[in-house]
């Protein structure tokens, strides 16, 4: 287990920054230094980390570089095909022995001094190791530090840096093997080449609190709702976009470890508007017909099955309704690296799959409307909870608080319909502040065994 110890200026219980009663969140842990560091220490560090898609290293050979918080790491296969994942920092002075963002090796050199190291992590070449070492070097050692749990869900590889951890599956539970489905089950799915990648001025957790958050839509992307599927009154003028909140059209599933899906459901609208729409324009939030096939409906349960909206691995994997997955990479506490990966399922039409990419730079990434609008807001937010004033007055989560009745589907999973509300924002601070606090993973363990909503 990773042992960590509090520092004195920070709160012994962080759940005294949290207050479900209350519904409110307080600032500093969007921008305080000190909470930051120990986020990367007791959620990054412990916590199962989203790499790669194992179709983008499918050969022995091939690698993808990604990050465990702040921890630049190599996923690869070695030579038996076995997931690997290492960190990224050669054992003598540090230096990245990687510095390519995706591609296939037979080793990796260090560029400083010339250490090598083979697939497997193990120190094979050191220069000088007769003469300056006098062969007195333990290269068993001294080889790269391995990730002691990789597994993947489905093809979407994880790692683990702490020993102690649950496995993937439990860790991911119900709910976060929903999210995944969401991608998983349409079908042969791959990655299209190239990740989008971008810095925004915000912390990490406001672009995640963003994922369950459709309250913000109709104003923020007014513009891009009003350019995407405009509407007109009778004389032709544009129209502002609707506010969608009409009651039960919204499902929450809260899940163990802060994970959470939140969003609309399939709507009836989308199921006559794909019906009727050719093949060939069927973009990717209308594209519905995988959902219909019993397999779909086994993997993702009753409940599941209806979700059209944002999940959220936690700590900082957004998955989309329309087969994205968007990483929040911690860059500091005011700053965090958006990786977008945008999936199609191969056996779709080259129309089709265009459709998913155009889709996708649209909306997405430094050129997507979507991204900027939200940027902006997240990046304004996160300021006004550094200020010296400010930092003072908790955040808001009130939002239908105490409505919408829990539901277990017949797959024991609870879900609550309801009108747009801040239900997964909060349950997601409540469980960041059981990570913070709990000093193992069996205390984390614990305080998950039970269905989350009893504490909601
Ligand atoms: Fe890698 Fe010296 S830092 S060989
Ligand atoms: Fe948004």
């Amino acid at each position: 287990m990773l042992k960590t110890k509090a520092k004195s200026r920070l709160p012994e219980d962080f759940h005294d920054l949290v207050d479900p009663e209350q519904a409110t969140v307080d600032r500093s842990i969007f921008s305080d230094e000190e909470i930051y560091k120990l986020e990367l220490e007791r959620i990054f560090a412990r916590g199962w980390n989203f790499m790669c898609h194992e179709s983008q290293i499918p050969k022995p050979g091939d690698f993808f570089l990604s990050f465990i918080g702040d921890d630049s790491v190599i996923a690869t296969r070695d030579k038996t095909g076995k997931l690997q994942v290492f960190l990224n920092t050669c054992r003598h002075r540090g230096n990245a022995v990687c510095r390519a963002e995706q591609g296939h090796t037979k080793s990796f050199l260090c560029t400083y001094h010339g250490w090598t190291y083979g697939l497997d992590g193990k120190l094979i070449g050191v220069p000088g190791y007769k003469d300056f070492y006098h062969e007195d070097l333990d290269r068993s050692q001294w080889g790269l530090v391995a990730a002691p749990h990789v597994e993947s869900y489905k093809g979407f590889v994880f790692a683990c840096m702490d020993p102690d951890a649950p496995n993937l599956n439990e860790f991911l539970g119900p709910v976060g093997r929903i999210g995944l489905d969401l991608i998983a089950e349409r079908g042969r799915i791959v990655p299209i080449d190239g990740i989008k990648k971008n810095i925004i001025g915000c912390n990490w957790k406001l672009a995640v609190d963003n994922a369950f958050d459709y309250y913000h839509a109709p104003l923020t992307h007014a513009s891009t709702i009003m350019v995407r599927n405009p509407r007109v009154d009778k004389e032709g003028n544009a129209l502002p976009p609707r506010a969608n909140s009409s009651a039960n059209d919204h499902r929450v599933m809260l899940g163990s470890y802060g994970h959470a899906i939140s969003g609309p459901k399939v709507s009836e609208t989308e199921r006559s508007l794909a019906a009727l729409l050719p093949d060939h324009k069927i973009e990717p939030r209308v594209d519905l017909a995988w959902r219909d096939k019993p397999e779909t409906l086994e993997a993702m349960g009753p409940a599941g099955i209806e979700i059209n909206s944002h999940p959220n691995i936690f700590p900082n994997m957004w998955v989309t309704e329309s087969s994205q997955v968007a990483l929040r990479i911690p860059r500091g506490p005011r700053s965090t690296e958006v990786w977008w990966f945008s999936f199609v399922d191969a056996d779709l039409s080259d129309e089709r799959q265009k459709a998913y990419v155009e889709h996708s730079n649209f909306l997405h990434g430094p050129s997507g409307m979507n991204e900027q609008e939200d940027g902006e807001n997240w990046d304004q937010s996160t300021r006004g909870t550094a200020s010296i004033l400010a930092k003072n007055f908790p955040l808001n989560y009130a939002m239908n608080r105490d409505r919408g009745e829990v539901k277990f589907d017949n797959a024991g999973v609870a879900y609550i319909d309801t009108h747009v509300n801040e239900h997964a924002q909060l349950w997601m601070y409540m469980c960041w502040a059981d990570w913070m606090t709990a000093p193992d993973w069996s205390s984390l363990k614990q305080r998950h065994e039970s269905p989350p909503t009893d504490r909601f």
